[in-house]
């Protein structure tokens, strides 16, 4: 089937979630950062996304926002960096200003041009994904913005996943979903969707149930797999 939508995962996939760690390290206020800033990044993704599934299992939902912060206070209190005001407080503003990868515009330009439906699927808030788009330039380049914020659960719960197609139409094999985890990519994959899995850092394939069609090292060849170029 023809693709018509691609849909993006945003916190890894588009948006660079070390460069909070990585920026904060550079500024001379923050020398603590500067042996630690890949372990405060790493831990506190993993529990930021422990978190939502911990949560989606037992139905206490709460906004990515404050999974985000949870995550960031066990990471800081993990490297021995807990009760640090002005560190915590600028790490999670630097949240808010993520980078996108370098090839995200030119991506998502190419995709436009061909009249491609274009949106970010995630776990984030709106108000931090709106944060996020605009500050990385990219409001123009993409239709919309889902967040699970609509059905209050997380990802890879099935009815995230059911947003794209109330919002865009055509059937699940129009739609190419493109993610950076591997376990959204898996679900996204068993789901019905199209499946690009973005492995960036070379890891080991998940082992769940259903499996990406695609695995990439960066995002450059999505316009490809979409069939515009
Ligand atoms: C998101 C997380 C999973 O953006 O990266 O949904």
């Amino acid at each position: 089937m023809p693709i018509t939508t691609c849909v993006f995962d945003a916190y890894g996939t588009l948006f660079d979630v070390a460069a909070a760690a990585r920026q904060a390290a550079s500024e001379p206020e923050f020398p603590q950062l500067k042996d630690t800033w890949q372990s405060v990044a790493e831990f506190w993704r993993q529990k930021q996304l422990q978190y939502t599934w911990l949560r989606a299992v037992t139905g206490d939902h709460t906004d990515f926002w404050t999974v985000t912060q949870d995550g960031l206070d066990w990471a800081l209190e993990r490297t021995g960096l807990d009760g640090h005001v002005p560190l915590r407080e600028r790490l999670l503003q630097l949240y808010w200003e993520l980078q996108a990868y370098p090839e995200v515009p030119d991506m998502l330009k190419a995709l436009k041009t061909a009249g491609m439906n274009t949106a970010i699927l995630s776990n984030g808030s709106p108000d931090m994904l709106n944060g996020a788009v605009r500050s990385a330039g990219l409001p123009d380049l993409l239709d919309d913005v889902l967040s699970v914020e609509t059905v209050g659960v997380f990802k890879p719960h099935a009815t995230v996943y059911d947003l794209v197609q109330a919002r865009f139409g055509g059937n699940k094999d129009n739609v190419l979903f493109v993610s950076s985890n591997g376990w959204d990519a898996a679900a996204a994959a068993a789901y019905g969707f199209q499946t690009a899995w973005v492995n960036r850092a070379g890891e080991p394939m998940d082992r769940l149930p259903g499996q990406p069609h695609h695995t990439l090292s960066d995002l450059t060849d999505i316009p490809k797999l979409a069939g515009v170029l």
